[in-house]
């Protein structure tokens, strides 16, 4: 299989973004062409598909709808954006991608996971990520930097959905981990930035 995928998963402030940017420069620095992207998002049409999910008064989106939305978003990334730099040999690093979908929309809002299981292999044209890291952060802690993050204001969009719900999404990350032992890797995100940031290092660096 020709290049190198990489995703990241996990919840809000998991530090995703900070350690995309951190493993960018590192494969930079091995001679890696290193394409940076994130999900829902990724394209023009991706990205206008990104902004209806996070509208305001698109808050009364139905859950299939949700799911059908990010999973024409992913179609779209994948083929515009993600194979055609995979198929030139080189590395691309995704902020969210298939597991968000399975954890949010299957094990949180509780929508088919065999169907989701399916809609994320008709997307992914048969090309998952060659490793997937999962930044495991308890709930708790979720809350504790989005409050330092946002000033005081937890995040708005997150806050309306409870505790009940972001425990589902963490423990639906955990599971899918489980599920797949070969591409998944579990990082304990209550690490420091720069430890964390070894461990990824080792991970990829095999
Ligand atoms: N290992 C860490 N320990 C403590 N704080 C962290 C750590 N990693 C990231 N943060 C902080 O948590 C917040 C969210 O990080 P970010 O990388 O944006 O997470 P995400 O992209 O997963 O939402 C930021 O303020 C960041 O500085
Ligand atoms: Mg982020």
């Amino acid at each position: 299989m020709a290049g190198l995928f990489i995703t990241l998963e996990g919840p809000e402030c998991a530090g995703k973004s900070t350690q995309l940017k951190l493993l960018a420069d590192y494969l930079t620095q091995n001679c890696w062409n290193v394409l940076c992207t994130r999900e829902p998002g990724g394209t023009t049409l991706a990205e206008d598909i990104r902004n209806m999910l996070l509208e305001k008064r698109n808050e009364d989106i139905a859950p299939e709808t949700e799911l059908l939305l990010f999973a024409a978003s992913r179609a779209q990334h994948v083929r515009q954006v993600i194979l055609p730099h995979l198929d030139k040999g080189g590395a691309v690093i995704c902020d969210r991608f298939i597991d968000s979908t399975t954890a949010y929309q299957g094990y949180a809002r509780g929508l088919s996971i065999d169907f989701i299981n399916q809609l994320n292999d008709y997307c992914v044209c048969g090309r998952n990520p060659d490793i997937t890291l999962l930044f495991d952060l308890p709930v708790e802690e979720t809350w504790r930097r989005l409050t330092l993050r946002s000033g005081g204001k937890g995040g708005d969009r997150m806050e309306s959905q409870g505790n009940a719900f972001h425990t589902a999404v963490r423990n639906g990350f955990l599971q899918i981990a489980q599920q797949h032992p070969q591409r998944i890797h579990v990082l304990d995100a209550m690490q420091s930035i720069e430890d964390i940031a070894a461990r990824v290092r080792n991970i990829v660096g095999k």
